[in-house]
């Protein structure tokens, strides 16, 4: 049992889902098949969230930097997230999941994919007990051109800019800053996922390789991230 103090639990944590590669490898297995497990993963750890209150629950699907991938690899990736989506959209509903995306929807990501994402994010959208929030063709550095982009077409002159208004100009105005990010598999980077909301976040990583991750990893470390002292480049009183 991890102890867990209910009043501080993160209102928005954000999963780096990485090492499917090497779970497979180790198991002489192709690495598709350690995707494949990490669907279970992917579930484990929204049930863990809905079970401990965390509002925001945002992983990173495919980045911009994914296409790079071999690819059959690319090919499975893209078409595994159609398919979750189309199995898990129902279930998620029923859980009180909102479904959110955040990423370029540019001519890469294919058109039923798209549906896809659209159809879940209609059916899901009134929901409010977690914002699960998928980054699929996402990187950090394109959404901070896609907002300065969006902010010089929208006329902003320069003197108005500030933090404020280049939030709204995200690809989800609405998300938070996250509180803890996850990586598993002792890898120690962020690699492009979410710079804007990422620069206080806790950041605490596992050895665990995600096909290997469930909810009591992720308590585990939100009890890390309860043992930190968050300052905000202040001191603490
Ligand atoms: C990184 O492991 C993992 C990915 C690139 C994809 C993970 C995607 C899922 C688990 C499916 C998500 C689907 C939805 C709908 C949210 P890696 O291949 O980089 O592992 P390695 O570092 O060991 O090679």
């Amino acid at each position: 049992m991890v102890s867990i103090d209910p009043k501080a639990v993160p209102n928005h944590v954000a999963c780096v889902m990485d090492g499917n590669g090497r779970w497979a490898e180790q198991r002489g297995l192709a690495r598709i098949e350690g995707h494949k497990m990490g669907e279970h993963s992917l579930i484990e750890t929204i049930e863990g969230a809905l079970e401990l209150g965390v509002k925001w629950l945002t992983v990173y699907a495919f980045s911009t930097e994914n296409w790079k991938r071999p690819p059959d690899e690319v090919k499975f990736l893209i078409g595994f997230n159609e398919d979750i989506l189309q199995r898990r959209q129902q279930e998620l509903h029923e859980m009180g999941v909102q479904i959110r995306f955040v990423g370029r929807t540019d001519w890469r990501v294919p058109k039923r994919l798209t549906k896809r994402m659209n159809e879940a994010r209609e059916l899901t959208k009134n929901n409010r007990r977690l914002i699960f929030t998928i980054a699929f063709n996402y990187g950090g550095r394109a959404e901070v051109v896609d907002a300065v982009k969006s902010l010089m077409k929208a006329g902003v002159s320069p003197d108005k800019v500030n933090e404020k208004l280049i939030a709204r100009h995200l690809y989800d105005p609405k998300m938070p800053e996250v509180d803890l990010m996850v990586r598993t598999s002792g890898e120690f980077r962020t690699s492009n996922f979410l710079l804007w909301h990422l620069a206080y976040s806790e950041m605490v990583f596992t050895d665990t390789l995600w096909p290997d991750f469930n909810r009591t990893h992720l308590a585990e470390a939100v009890a890390e991230y309860q043992s930190r002292s968050r300052r905000y480049g202040g001191v603490t009183a």
